[in-house]
């Protein structure tokens, strides 16, 4: 079975077996099923997080878990929002938007599932899924056991989770359940919101209107995973210590730092990319996208292999030029 239609970057890579579930319990069927069993699984959601680089010796399973309901918590301010993990992750922002309820309205139109944001803890323009995140629920692959997580078991960093450590492999996510406000702070604190709010004339804030701003910044800068191959962000933006971007500075005046904390410094991976003179390459049917450096897109036609080399590449001249060590973002397999 080709996986094409279900990865973003459009790799032709094929699998072993192919199937759906759209319940816990269709999920517990198929596991105990004896021609999934003995087979290595990956859980496919919106497939915008992977990059193939070979055929997929694996169950590769769908995820198509429905479904969207709240429940006020008795402080009469906060509601639990409890999603179905195959949801795609746009519409529980919409859903949001609809009821009311604010918290993840600066997340609006990342690519994906729900069951996938908590893996890498997605995040945008000052917000990430932690911010909100209650708990979820997760099938144990060994066992068929539904198990509940919540927010301290996740171990959130900065794309970053248990699910991608020590829990990797292990579960499948069949529920989020999010902590959501009927009464928002708007996180502006992102520059280009502001600037946006503004160039759309909005008056009054609302989580329309933030929500509106991000769509647009996203739009400008990120390419449309129906038209061009892309998994998003490829790298990751590194933390370095302190000392080390004071040197920098000296040499490069103009690279931008974001204080993490008191030791280190965030640097955008994209920045030192675009000083490597990559950004908007193109290489045959691949290459690097020309509005957003950190995001490598598949024109139509690439292998995967071919996007990880160009990867590698990257890495390679961000080292020799900044001495800094990118580490990828997207799941290579
Ligand atoms: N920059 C460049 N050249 C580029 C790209 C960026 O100079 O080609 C500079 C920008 O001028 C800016 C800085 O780098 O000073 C940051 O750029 P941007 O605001 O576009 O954000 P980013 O750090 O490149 C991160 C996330 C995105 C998220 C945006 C907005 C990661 C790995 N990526 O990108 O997330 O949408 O911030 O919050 O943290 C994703 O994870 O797939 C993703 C798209």
């Amino acid at each position: 079975v080709s996986l094409k239609p279900y990865n973003t970057f459009g790799i032709d890579a094929k699998a072993s077996l192919l199937a759906e579930f759209s319940s816990t319990q269709e999920l517990q069927d198929i596991l105990q099923h004896p021609a999934v069993k003995p087979l290595p699984k990956l859980i496919l959601g919106g497939g915008s997080n992977v990059l193939f680089t070979q055929d997929v010796e694996a169950a590769v399973l769908l995820n198509r878990i429905k479904g969207i309901t709240q429940e006020d918590q008795p402080d009469g301010e906060h509601v639990l929002v409890k999603s179905g993990s195959g949801e795609t992750w746009h519409d529980l922002v919409l859903y949001s938007i609809e009821h009311h309820l604010g918290g993840i309205e600066n997340l609006s139109l990342i690519p994906g599932t729900v069951g996938a944001a908590p893996l890498q803890n997605i995040g945008a323009y000052g917000v990430e899924l932690k911010d909100t995140f209650y708990s979820l629920e997760a099938v144990e692959m060994e066992t068929g056991n539904l198990i509940t997580f919540t927010k301290d078991q996740c171990n959130f960093g900065y794309r970053e989770s248990i699910f991608k450590k020590d829990a990797k492999g292990k579960y499948i996510v069949t529920s989020v359940t999010l902590q959501l406000t009927r009464k928002p702070t708007f996180n502006t604190s992102y520059g280009a919101i502001t600037q946006t709010l503004e160039e759309m004339q909005v008056k009054e804030l609302s989580l329309k209107a933030i929500s509106d701003a991000v769509i647009h910044i996203r739009k400008s800068k990120l390419p449309d995973p129906a038209k061009i191959g892309n998994a998003g962000s490829f790298f990751k933006n590194p933390e370095i210590p302190i000392a080390q971007f004071e040197l920098l500075k000296e040499q490069y005046p103009n690279m931008p730092g974001y204080p993490v904390s008191e030791f280190t410094v965030k640097v955008p991976a994209g920045w030192m990319i675009e000083q490597c003179g990559w950004k908007g390459k193109v290489l045959g049917q691949h290459g690097v996208h020309k509005d957003q450096a950190l995001v490598l897109v598949n024109y139509g036609g690439a292998t995967g292999n071919e996007v990880k080399e160009l990867a590698y590449e990257i890495i390679h001249s961000v080292q020799e030029k900044f001495g800094i060590t990118l580490t990828p973002e997207v799941n290579i397999i």
